[in-house]
């Protein structure tokens, strides 16, 4: 039997770098739920769909296909034949996959994909439904948290290492809209499962959050 693990959390928790990394320690693959919703925001953005109106976003997904491909660094994402890895990190397209992932279409369109992912192998899968709705029987649910200023510093750094022109006051008002509306769509919302573990990283560092993430992966998963 595969053992999945269903990291939940709001933005800028850390879950994709933590998940990462205990995904290496442990062996498992990690597959990044946020990157498909993106990657379907990507499209309607290029496309000239306009992401406010369910029925046209809906209507696109006829037109697209997603191919997730996990490797020892993360995955690659492959949106109709491209590899589009890298241009779903903007917050442009970080605001288009919240919109959206509010469509009920959207996330139906995703489901069968992400389950797939937890059949046949050992998984860290990161989201905001994994534990509510995606893998409802995982057998290690997370939901990681951090306060709101701490989240927002840790996105601001990302971004502008990454050479991106942003203030932190943006970051933060973004961040809160995201969170918002991710917990308050009614179609699968962002929340903590009731059987979920509570890990707030807002006193540790990378390391410290890693270590307390597989420990607790480990304490509930057994022998490893
Ligand atoms: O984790 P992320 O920031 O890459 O996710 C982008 C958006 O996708 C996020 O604002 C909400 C949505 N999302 C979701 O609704 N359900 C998931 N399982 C993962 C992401």
């Amino acid at each position: 039997m595969s053992i999945a693990v269903a990291l939940d959390g709001p933005v800028g928790a850390g879950k994709s770098t933590i998940a990462k990394e205990c995904a290496k320690r442990l062996g498992f693959v990690y597959i990044d739920t946020g990157a498909m919703y993106r990657s379907i925001g990507l499209y309607c953005v290029n496309n000239g769909v306009d992401i406010n109106d369910d029925n046209a976003v809906a209507a696109a997904l006829a037109d697209i296909t997603l191919k997730i491909k996990p490797d020892k660094e993360g995955q690659h994402v492959i949106l109709c034949g491209n590899d589009v890895t890298d241009k779903i990190r903007t917050p442009e397209i970080s605001m288009a996959a919240s919109r959206v992932s509010a469509v009920p279409k959207v996330r139906e369109f995703l489901l069968e994909l992400q389950r797939s992912f937890a059949r046949t192998q050992n998984v860290i899968m990161d989201g905001r439904d994994i534990g509510t709705v995606v893998l409802p029987d995982a057998k290690v649910k997370i939901f990681l948290t951090a306060s709101d200023e701490i989240r927002a510093k840790r996105r601001y750094d990302e971004l502008v290492a990454k050479g991106e022109q942003v203030s932190y006051e943006d970051v933060l008002k973004d961040l809160r809209k995201r969170d918002y509306d991710d917990s308050h769509r009614s179609a699968a919302p962002l929340k903590q499962a009731e059987d979920a573990v509570l890990a707030d990283t807002s006193e540790l560092d990378f390391d410290g959050s890693c270590a307390l993430i597989e420990n607790i992966i480990r304490s509930k998963a057994g022998a490893l």
